[in-house]
Protein backbone atom coordinates (compact mmCIF):
# COMPACT_ATOMS: atom_id res chain seq x y z
CA UNK A 1 0.00 0.00 0.00
CA UNK A 2 2.74 2.62 0.53
CA UNK A 3 4.32 1.29 -2.88
CA UNK A 4 0.98 2.40 -4.37
CA UNK A 5 1.29 5.78 -2.68
CA UNK A 6 4.54 6.56 -3.49
CA UNK A 7 4.06 5.37 -6.98
CA UNK A 8 1.09 8.24 -7.16
CA UNK A 9 3.18 11.04 -6.30
CA UNK A 10 5.86 10.12 -8.81
CA UNK A 11 3.28 9.43 -11.39
CA UNK A 12 1.53 13.07 -10.59
CA UNK A 13 4.76 14.49 -10.51
CA UNK A 14 5.73 13.57 -13.72
CA UNK A 15 2.55 14.42 -15.47
CA UNK A 16 2.83 18.16 -13.77
CA UNK A 17 6.35 18.75 -15.69
CA UNK A 18 4.80 17.32 -19.44
CA UNK A 19 3.72 20.52 -20.93
CA UNK A 20 2.97 19.31 -24.57
CA UNK A 21 0.79 16.24 -26.62
CA UNK A 22 4.57 14.29 -26.97
CA UNK A 23 5.35 14.01 -23.32
CA UNK A 24 1.60 12.96 -22.36
CA UNK A 25 1.35 10.48 -24.54
CA UNK A 26 4.91 9.16 -23.42
CA UNK A 27 3.89 9.35 -19.47
CA UNK A 28 0.29 7.83 -20.56
CA UNK A 29 2.87 4.56 -22.01
CA UNK A 30 4.99 4.62 -18.90
CA UNK A 31 2.26 4.65 -16.55
CA UNK A 32 -0.83 3.38 -18.02
CA UNK A 33 0.53 1.61 -21.38
CA UNK A 34 -0.07 -2.36 -21.76
CA UNK A 35 3.87 -2.15 -20.50
CA UNK A 36 2.77 0.32 -18.43
CA UNK A 37 3.85 0.94 -14.42
CA UNK A 38 -0.02 1.00 -13.34
CA UNK A 39 -0.42 -2.16 -15.72
CA UNK A 40 1.98 -4.20 -14.77
CA UNK A 41 1.39 -3.79 -11.09
CA UNK A 42 -2.36 -4.76 -11.63
CA UNK A 43 -1.39 -7.92 -13.86
CA UNK A 44 0.87 -8.81 -10.66
CA UNK A 45 -1.72 -8.72 -7.99
CA UNK A 46 -2.78 -12.60 -9.16
CA UNK A 47 0.23 -13.59 -6.70
CA UNK A 48 -0.96 -12.15 -4.03
CA UNK A 49 -2.95 -13.98 -0.85
CA UNK A 50 -6.97 -13.45 -1.78
CA UNK A 51 -7.23 -11.33 1.22
CA UNK A 52 -4.49 -8.76 0.31
CA UNK A 53 -5.79 -9.01 -3.23
CA UNK A 54 -9.16 -7.51 -2.44
CA UNK A 55 -7.96 -4.40 -0.68
CA UNK A 56 -4.44 -3.70 -2.98
CA UNK A 57 -6.44 -4.62 -5.41
CA UNK A 58 -9.12 -1.96 -5.26
CA UNK A 59 -6.20 0.34 -4.20
CA UNK A 60 -4.53 -0.25 -7.27
CA UNK A 61 -7.69 0.19 -9.68
CA UNK A 62 -8.64 3.63 -7.65
CA UNK A 63 -4.86 4.81 -8.57
CA UNK A 64 -5.71 4.15 -12.43
CA UNK A 65 -8.63 5.67 -12.24
CA UNK A 66 -7.56 8.68 -10.49
CA UNK A 67 -4.16 8.80 -12.79
CA UNK A 68 -6.44 8.63 -15.95
CA UNK A 69 -8.66 11.55 -14.73
CA UNK A 70 -5.17 13.23 -14.32
CA UNK A 71 -4.08 12.74 -17.44
CA UNK A 72 -7.29 14.14 -18.94
CA UNK A 73 -7.26 16.98 -17.49
CA UNK A 74 -3.36 17.87 -18.40
CA UNK A 75 -4.31 16.87 -21.74
CA UNK A 76 -7.52 19.34 -21.94
CA UNK A 77 -4.83 22.03 -20.71
CA UNK A 78 -2.55 21.82 -23.19
CA UNK A 79 -4.85 21.58 -26.05
CA UNK A 80 -5.89 24.89 -24.82
CA UNK A 81 -2.77 26.26 -24.55
CA UNK A 82 -2.31 25.10 -27.97
CA UNK A 83 -5.19 26.39 -29.72
CA UNK A 84 -4.53 29.42 -28.27
CA UNK A 85 -1.14 29.71 -29.62
CA UNK A 86 -2.49 28.61 -32.67
CA UNK A 87 -5.06 31.44 -32.97
CA UNK A 88 -2.07 34.40 -31.76
CA UNK A 89 -0.25 32.99 -34.78
CA UNK A 90 -2.71 33.16 -36.45
CA UNK A 91 -2.88 33.81 -40.56
CA UNK A 92 -4.38 36.61 -41.57
CA UNK A 93 -4.55 36.35 -45.49
CA UNK A 94 -5.51 39.90 -45.50
CA UNK A 95 -2.43 41.52 -44.47
CA UNK A 96 -0.37 42.63 -47.40
CA UNK A 97 2.24 40.68 -48.12
CA UNK A 98 6.04 40.85 -47.32
CA UNK A 99 7.29 42.30 -50.81
CA UNK A 100 11.12 40.80 -52.08
CA UNK A 101 13.34 43.31 -52.49
CA UNK A 102 14.50 43.47 -56.38
CA UNK A 103 17.61 44.74 -57.65
CA UNK A 104 17.89 46.26 -60.69
CA UNK A 105 20.16 47.57 -63.44
CA UNK A 106 21.59 51.02 -63.16
CA UNK A 107 20.33 53.62 -66.04
CA UNK A 108 23.68 54.20 -67.69
CA UNK A 109 23.74 50.10 -67.48
CA UNK A 110 21.20 49.76 -69.36
CA UNK A 111 21.72 52.60 -71.39
CA UNK A 112 24.92 50.95 -72.22
CA UNK A 113 23.53 47.52 -72.66
CA UNK A 114 21.24 49.31 -75.42
CA UNK A 115 23.72 50.94 -77.27
CA UNK A 116 25.75 47.22 -77.22
CA UNK A 117 22.63 45.63 -78.52
CA UNK A 118 22.32 47.99 -81.31
CA UNK A 119 25.80 47.89 -82.81
CA UNK A 120 26.21 43.95 -82.11
CA UNK A 121 23.01 43.62 -84.34
CA UNK A 122 24.94 45.85 -86.99
CA UNK A 123 27.93 43.64 -86.67
CA UNK A 124 30.42 45.14 -84.36
CA UNK A 125 32.37 43.31 -82.12
CA UNK A 126 32.76 44.52 -78.25
CA UNK A 127 36.16 44.98 -77.16
CA UNK A 128 37.36 46.75 -73.87
CA UNK A 129 40.74 48.76 -73.30
CA UNK A 130 42.51 50.33 -69.47
CA UNK A 131 41.29 52.62 -67.83
CA UNK A 132 44.70 53.54 -66.46
CA UNK A 133 46.53 54.57 -70.01
CA UNK A 134 49.73 55.60 -71.85
CA UNK A 135 50.08 59.19 -72.37
CA UNK A 136 50.97 57.49 -75.63
CA UNK A 137 47.72 55.98 -76.41
CA UNK A 138 45.31 58.58 -75.61
CA UNK A 139 47.25 61.55 -76.82
CA UNK A 140 50.53 61.24 -78.94
CA UNK A 141 49.32 58.56 -81.48
CA UNK A 142 45.72 59.59 -81.82
CA UNK A 143 47.99 63.46 -83.09
CA UNK A 144 47.47 64.91 -80.18
CA UNK A 145 51.37 65.59 -78.99
CA UNK A 146 52.92 67.88 -76.15
CA UNK A 147 51.47 70.98 -75.99
CA UNK A 148 48.99 70.40 -78.39
CA UNK A 149 45.75 72.81 -77.44
CA UNK A 150 43.72 69.67 -77.56
CA UNK A 151 45.15 68.83 -74.54
CA UNK A 152 43.06 71.42 -73.00
CA UNK A 153 40.08 70.55 -74.01
CA UNK A 154 40.74 67.05 -71.78
CA UNK A 155 41.89 67.91 -68.68
CA UNK A 156 43.56 64.62 -67.42
CA UNK A 157 44.14 63.23 -63.96
CA UNK A 158 48.02 62.30 -64.17
CA UNK A 159 49.68 59.48 -62.46
CA UNK A 160 51.94 60.58 -60.36
CA UNK A 161 52.22 63.86 -61.29
CA UNK A 162 54.03 63.51 -63.82
CA UNK A 163 52.76 65.01 -67.02
CA UNK A 164 52.62 65.16 -70.99
CA UNK A 165 55.03 62.66 -72.04
CA UNK A 166 54.32 59.76 -73.82
CA UNK A 167 55.84 57.45 -71.26
CA UNK A 168 53.85 58.86 -68.79
CA UNK A 169 50.22 57.26 -67.35
CA UNK A 170 47.24 58.99 -66.91
CA UNK A 171 43.23 57.91 -65.98
CA UNK A 172 41.91 57.57 -70.14
CA UNK A 173 40.13 61.34 -71.10
CA UNK A 174 38.12 58.95 -73.54
CA UNK A 175 37.93 55.53 -75.11
CA UNK A 176 39.50 56.91 -78.38
CA UNK A 177 42.91 55.00 -77.50
CA UNK A 178 41.16 51.66 -78.30
CA UNK A 179 41.17 52.82 -81.72
CA UNK A 180 44.80 52.45 -81.87
CA UNK A 181 45.10 49.57 -79.38
CA UNK A 182 42.44 47.37 -81.08
CA UNK A 183 43.93 48.00 -84.81
CA UNK A 184 47.74 47.09 -83.24
CA UNK A 185 46.29 43.89 -82.07
CA UNK A 186 43.83 43.08 -85.57
CA UNK A 187 43.94 43.20 -88.83
CA UNK A 188 41.02 44.77 -91.08
CA UNK A 189 38.33 43.90 -91.78
CA UNK A 190 37.16 45.59 -87.77
CA UNK A 191 33.91 46.19 -86.84
CA UNK A 192 34.73 47.27 -82.77
CA UNK A 193 32.62 49.28 -80.39
CA UNK A 194 34.39 49.32 -77.24
CA UNK A 195 32.43 51.05 -74.08
CA UNK A 196 33.63 52.24 -70.88
CA UNK A 197 34.99 54.64 -68.46
CA UNK A 198 36.45 57.95 -69.02
CA UNK A 199 37.45 60.61 -66.71
CA UNK A 200 38.11 64.88 -66.96
CA UNK A 201 39.23 66.55 -64.16
CA UNK A 202 36.84 69.12 -64.44
CA UNK A 203 34.11 70.41 -61.99
CA UNK A 204 31.42 68.59 -61.50
CA UNK A 205 28.10 70.59 -62.67
CA UNK A 206 24.47 69.35 -64.02
CA UNK A 207 26.53 68.33 -67.68
CA UNK A 208 30.12 67.71 -66.71
CA UNK A 209 31.53 64.88 -63.94
CA UNK A 210 34.56 63.75 -63.48
CA UNK A 211 34.09 60.22 -64.73
CA UNK A 212 31.82 59.27 -67.61
CA UNK A 213 30.98 56.55 -70.14
CA UNK A 214 31.67 56.47 -73.53
CA UNK A 215 31.21 53.92 -75.96
CA UNK A 216 33.68 54.30 -79.41
CA UNK A 217 32.99 52.91 -82.67
CA UNK A 218 35.61 51.40 -85.27
CA UNK A 219 34.92 50.24 -88.70
CA UNK A 220 37.71 49.62 -91.32
CA UNK A 221 37.63 47.79 -94.20
CA UNK A 222 38.46 48.33 -97.95
CA UNK A 223 35.93 51.15 -99.42
CA UNK A 224 34.79 52.71 -96.00
CA UNK A 225 33.39 56.28 -96.94
CA UNK A 226 31.72 59.22 -95.24
CA UNK A 227 28.69 56.93 -96.26
CA UNK A 228 28.86 54.22 -94.35
CA UNK A 229 29.42 57.12 -91.71
CA UNK A 230 26.42 58.75 -92.05
CA UNK A 231 24.48 55.40 -92.64
CA UNK A 232 25.43 53.13 -89.54
CA UNK A 233 25.36 56.27 -87.06
CA UNK A 234 22.05 57.42 -88.68
CA UNK A 235 20.73 53.67 -87.62
CA UNK A 236 22.20 53.56 -84.31
CA UNK A 237 20.97 56.82 -83.34
CA UNK A 238 17.23 55.92 -84.71
CA UNK A 239 17.46 52.73 -82.77
CA UNK A 240 17.89 54.59 -79.63
CA UNK A 241 15.92 57.84 -80.20
CA UNK A 242 13.32 56.23 -82.57
CA UNK A 243 12.75 55.78 -86.18
CA UNK A 244 11.61 59.17 -87.26
CA UNK A 245 14.29 61.12 -85.21
CA UNK A 246 15.96 63.18 -87.20
CA UNK A 247 19.82 62.95 -87.00
CA UNK A 248 22.39 65.86 -88.48
CA UNK A 249 26.24 65.75 -89.35
CA UNK A 250 28.22 68.97 -89.03
CA UNK A 251 31.89 69.59 -89.46
CA UNK A 252 33.64 69.23 -86.41
CA UNK A 253 37.63 69.06 -85.57
CA UNK A 254 39.53 65.97 -83.51
CA UNK A 255 42.94 65.45 -84.44
CA UNK A 256 42.81 61.92 -84.64
CA UNK A 257 39.70 61.77 -87.90
CA UNK A 258 39.91 63.84 -91.08
CA UNK A 259 37.07 64.82 -91.87
CA UNK A 260 35.61 64.99 -88.65
CA UNK A 261 31.76 65.30 -87.39
CA UNK A 262 29.25 65.99 -84.73
CA UNK A 263 26.55 63.86 -84.24
CA UNK A 264 23.13 65.33 -83.20
CA UNK A 265 19.65 64.05 -82.97
CA UNK A 266 16.97 66.32 -83.30
CA UNK A 267 15.26 67.67 -79.61
CA UNK A 268 12.56 65.31 -78.42
CA UNK A 269 10.55 68.46 -76.64
CA UNK A 270 10.28 70.80 -79.24
CA UNK A 271 11.03 68.98 -82.39
CA UNK A 272 13.82 71.08 -83.64
CA UNK A 273 11.93 74.59 -83.24
CA UNK A 274 14.63 75.20 -80.25
CA UNK A 275 13.71 75.56 -76.78
CA UNK A 276 15.13 75.55 -73.27
CA UNK A 277 16.75 71.78 -72.90
CA UNK A 278 18.34 72.17 -75.96
CA UNK A 279 19.37 75.97 -75.58
CA UNK A 280 17.44 77.35 -78.81
CA UNK A 281 19.13 74.79 -81.17
CA UNK A 282 16.52 72.66 -81.61
CA UNK A 283 19.73 70.03 -81.72
CA UNK A 284 21.06 67.56 -79.19
CA UNK A 285 24.83 66.70 -79.48
CA UNK A 286 25.28 63.03 -78.89
CA UNK A 287 28.82 62.27 -79.90
CA UNK A 288 31.70 62.75 -82.08
CA UNK A 289 32.97 61.33 -85.60
CA UNK A 290 35.22 61.01 -88.52
CA UNK A 291 37.43 59.23 -90.96
CA UNK A 292 40.68 57.82 -89.50
CA UNK A 293 42.99 59.80 -90.14
CA UNK A 294 45.70 58.12 -92.18
CA UNK A 295 48.61 58.46 -90.31
CA UNK A 296 46.82 56.51 -87.50
CA UNK A 297 46.57 53.92 -90.02
CA UNK A 298 50.25 53.79 -91.12
CA UNK A 299 51.25 54.30 -87.19
CA UNK A 300 49.34 50.94 -86.65
CA UNK A 301 50.92 49.12 -89.77
CA UNK A 302 48.06 49.05 -92.43
CA UNK A 303 47.97 50.28 -95.64
CA UNK A 304 46.51 53.45 -96.02
CA UNK A 305 46.15 52.90 -99.45
CA UNK A 306 43.71 50.47 -99.34
CA UNK A 307 42.04 50.42 -95.88
CA UNK A 308 39.58 52.88 -94.64
CA UNK A 309 37.75 53.81 -91.70
CA UNK A 310 35.33 55.59 -89.87
CA UNK A 311 35.20 56.02 -86.11
CA UNK A 312 33.27 57.68 -83.57
CA UNK A 313 32.67 58.41 -80.17
CA UNK A 314 29.39 58.70 -77.75
CA UNK A 315 28.33 59.59 -74.56
CA UNK A 316 26.14 57.14 -72.46
CA UNK A 317 25.09 59.86 -69.67
CA UNK A 318 24.68 62.03 -72.34
CA UNK A 319 21.86 59.79 -74.48
CA UNK A 320 20.25 58.07 -70.83
CA UNK A 321 19.72 61.82 -70.44
CA UNK A 322 18.02 62.78 -73.36
CA UNK A 323 16.30 59.52 -73.51
CA UNK A 324 14.98 59.60 -69.71
CA UNK A 325 14.34 63.43 -70.07
CA UNK A 326 17.09 63.61 -66.58
CA UNK A 327 18.01 67.07 -66.17
CA UNK A 328 21.22 66.94 -64.20
CA UNK A 329 23.82 64.14 -64.19
CA UNK A 330 24.87 64.14 -60.63
CA UNK A 331 21.64 62.27 -59.98
CA UNK A 332 23.41 59.09 -61.65
CA UNK A 333 25.81 58.81 -59.20
CA UNK A 334 24.37 60.22 -56.12
CA UNK A 335 23.10 56.87 -54.75
CA UNK A 336 19.67 57.84 -54.70
CA UNK A 337 17.08 54.73 -54.86
CA UNK A 338 14.19 56.74 -55.11
CA UNK A 339 16.09 58.11 -58.70
CA UNK A 340 17.33 54.97 -59.04
CA UNK A 341 14.01 53.31 -58.79
CA UNK A 342 12.26 54.91 -61.36
CA UNK A 343 14.44 52.75 -64.15
N1 LIG B 1 37.08 60.93 -78.45
C1 LIG B 1 36.29 62.08 -78.83
C2 LIG B 1 35.85 62.80 -77.53
O1 LIG B 1 35.85 62.22 -76.50
C3 LIG B 1 35.07 61.68 -79.64
C4 LIG B 1 35.42 61.11 -80.97
C5 LIG B 1 35.59 59.74 -81.13
C6 LIG B 1 35.53 61.92 -82.08
C7 LIG B 1 35.90 59.20 -82.37
C8 LIG B 1 35.81 61.41 -83.32
C9 LIG B 1 36.00 60.05 -83.47
O2 LIG B 1 35.49 63.96 -77.58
Amino acid sequence: MADLEALRSTALAELSAASDAAALEAWRLKYLGRQGVVTQLLRGLVELPVEERRVVGAAANALRGDLEEALAQRRAVAEEAAMAELEAGQIDVTLPGNRGLVGRLHPITQTLREMLAALTQMGFQVAEGPEVELDYYNFEALRIPKHHPARDTMDTFWLDNRRNDERFMLLRTHTSPNQVRFMEGNQPPVRVAVPGRVYRYEATDATHQWMFHQVELLAVDEGISMQHLKGTLTQFAQALFGRDRPVRFRCDYFPFVEPGAEVAVECGLCGGKGCRSCGNEGWLEIGGAGMVHREILENVGYDADRYTGFAAGFGVERIAMLRHGIDDARHFYANELAFLRQF
